[in-house]
C-alpha cells in the first residue's frame, strides 16, 4: 500500500479517477472511489498534501548509491531517462506526476514491477503510458536500487 502523505493533490485526483474507471486496476481502491464525490476528492487531496511525509525508512541501504545514479542520471544503454527530470530533484514530483520522496519501498518496487499489469498500458486519458517502457527497461535490482534511494528522499 503506498503513502500518501505529501502526495500531489492532482495525482491523487487522477488515480481515483483511473481507479474508479478501471483503467488502473485495483478491486478494494475501486470500490472507494465510487464512493467519492469530487468534492471530497478534492478535499482529501488537500489534505493529504499536507501531512508530514518524513521519511519512514527501513529499506535496504546497499543499493542506495546505485539507486541515485539512476534517478539523477538514467541509463542511456537501456532508454531509462533520468527521473529526476520528470519527478524533480528532490523527488517531490508536481501536478499529474507523483511524489517519489518518502514512498515506501516495497509499494515503489512492487509498481515498477508489474507496472502494465497493475497500471494498463495507458490510453489518451492517462497519463500511465508515460511510465510503461520506463518501467519495463528496468531490472529487478535496478527497480530495488532506485526504490530504496527514493524511500529515503526528504
Ligand atoms: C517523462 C516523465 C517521467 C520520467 C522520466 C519518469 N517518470 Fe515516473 N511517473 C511519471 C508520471 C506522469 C507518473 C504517473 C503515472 C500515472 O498517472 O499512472 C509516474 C509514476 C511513477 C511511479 C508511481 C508512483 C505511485 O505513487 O504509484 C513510480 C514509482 C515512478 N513513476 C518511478 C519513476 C522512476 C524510478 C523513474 C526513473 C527510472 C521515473 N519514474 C521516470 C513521469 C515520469
Amino acid at each position: 500500500m503506498p503513502r500518501l502523505a505529501g502526495q500531489q493533490p492532482q495525482y491523487i485526483e487522477n488515480q481515483l479517477r483511473a481507479f474508479s474507471e478501471r483503467r488502473r486496476t485495483n478491486p478494494i481502491m475501486a470500490n472507494v472511489s465510487h464512493a467519492l464525490s469530487p468534492s471530497m476528492i478534492s478535499a482529501l487531496a488537500t489534505h493529504l498534501k499536507n501531512l508530514d511525509s518524513k521519511p519512514i525508512g527501513g529499506a535496504p541501504r546497499g543499493a542506495v548509491g546505485v539507486g541515485k545514479r539512476i534517478y539523477e542520471e538514467g541509463l542511456p544503454e537501456s532508454n531509462v531517462p533520468a527521473c529526476s527530470a520528470c519527478h524533480g530533484p528532490d523527488g517531490k514530483g508536481q501536478n499529474e506526476i507523483p511524489r517519489l520522496a518518502g514512498q515506501l519501498y516495497e509499494y515503489t518496487v512492487g509498481q515498477l514491477s508489474g507496472w502494465s499489469k497493475v497500471r494498463g498500458l495507458g490510453s489518451g486519458v492517462d497519463t500511465s503510458a508515460v511510465m510503461a517502457p520506463t518501467a519495463r527497461n528496468l531490472t529487478r535490482s535496478q527497480v530495488e536500487a532506485v526504490a530504496a534511494y527514493v524511500s529515503y528522499l526528504q
